[in-house]
């Protein structure tokens, strides 16, 4: 509950690299998301060459932050394993969400950045990172030491739950 109720999205990073083991739990808490038919088609990048980063924030409208993060994933579902292109979004989603929950919890902060402002961005994507036809980015998430203080938010609307009809 801790982690779900204080996590927020942090877009500002210290220099401090992550470590290795913190990337692997990272990765760990993605591949232990729920998906579609158990498929687990999800393949990750993981990025650490500043110029690569530097190029990322460069073309994406609200991803400016990741030039200045000291790590960031790419999120990709793997199109020949899970075909369907609302399965793949979802399984992408909820591997992404476990992502950000680990980083919160290693002490860590990250944000989800959309890939879908413009068109080009994928075929922008597929060049910077090599990316076969069947892999199909879902979206970025930068992370690192936070160097911002965010407080919780208590989103919680009574009227927007309904019972049995709307
Ligand atoms: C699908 C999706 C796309 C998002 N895209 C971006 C983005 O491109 N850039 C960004 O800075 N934040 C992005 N966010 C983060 C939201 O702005 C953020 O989750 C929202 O403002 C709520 O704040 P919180 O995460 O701190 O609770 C995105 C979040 C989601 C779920």
């Amino acid at each position: 509950m801790d982690i779900l109720f204080n996590r927020r999205s942090i877009r500002k990073y210290t220099d401090q690299p992550v470590e290795k083991e913190k990337i692997e739990m990272i990765l760990r808490a993605g591949m232990a998301a729920p998906s579609a038919h158990n498929k687990q088609p999800w393949e990750f990048i993981v990025i650490d060459d500043k110029k690569m980063l530097a190029d990322i924030s460069e073309m994406l409208k609200y991803g400016k932050m990741i030039a200045k993060a000291p790590l960031c994933f790419l999120m990709c579902i793997d199109k020949n394993i899970q075909d369907k292109d609302a399965y793949a979004v979802q399984d992408g989603s909820v591997a992404a969400q476990n992502m950000l929950l680990a980083m919160y919890e290693l002490g860590l902060g990250g944000v989800w950045v959309n890939i879908e402002d413009n068109p080009s961005y994928r075929d922008q994507i597929r060049k910077i990172h090599n990316l076969p036809e069947n892999i199909y980015p879902i979206c970025y998430l930068p992370c690192g030491y936070r160097d911002e203080r965010r407080r919780p938010t208590d989103r919680y609307i009574e009227e927007k739950i309904h019972h049995n009809k709307f």
